[in-house]
């Protein structure tokens, strides 16, 4: 019974991020993609300049959890203030699916 209903919620979130998609896409090239790129290559004038990591790489994606690229966005970088925190311009379900959208860098 509890399975099923886990199975349920799971599906629920599918289909609202599926519904998400567009506007995370949309937050990530009106907010982020200037310094990380559409890609989170960060091969742009201030990724080379901050030497942004690329967000694509594994090695990257393993150095994180989701719990720290969250506290990123919301509460900025402690060691560069170009990172700037979100926590005021973004909804915690804004900042929530920029998480999913930073994660799924690595498939591309
Ligand atoms: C003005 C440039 C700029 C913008 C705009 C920007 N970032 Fe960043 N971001 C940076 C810099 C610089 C770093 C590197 C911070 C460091 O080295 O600690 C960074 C780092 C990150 C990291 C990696 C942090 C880590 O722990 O390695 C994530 C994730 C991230 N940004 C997400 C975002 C998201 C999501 C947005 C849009 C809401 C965004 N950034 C907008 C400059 C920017």
């Amino acid at each position: 019974m509890k399975f099923r209903f886990a199975l349920l919620l799971l599906s629920l979130a599918a289909t609202a991020a599926q519904a998400q998609e567009d506007t995370v896409a949309e937050t990530w090239t009106a907010k982020c993609k200037s310094c990380h790129g559409p890609d989170g290559k960060a091969q742009t004038q201030m990724g080379k300049k901050e030497a942004i990591q690329d967000l694509s790489l594994p090695s990257w994606q393993k150095s994180r959890t989701d719990a720290q690229i969250r506290e990123v966005i919301a509460e900025g970088a402690r060691d560069n203030k170009k990172m700037k925190a979100y926590k005021d311009k973004l909804t915690p379900q804004q900042i929530d699916a920029l998480v999913a959208y930073v994660r799924a860098f690595q498939k591309g």
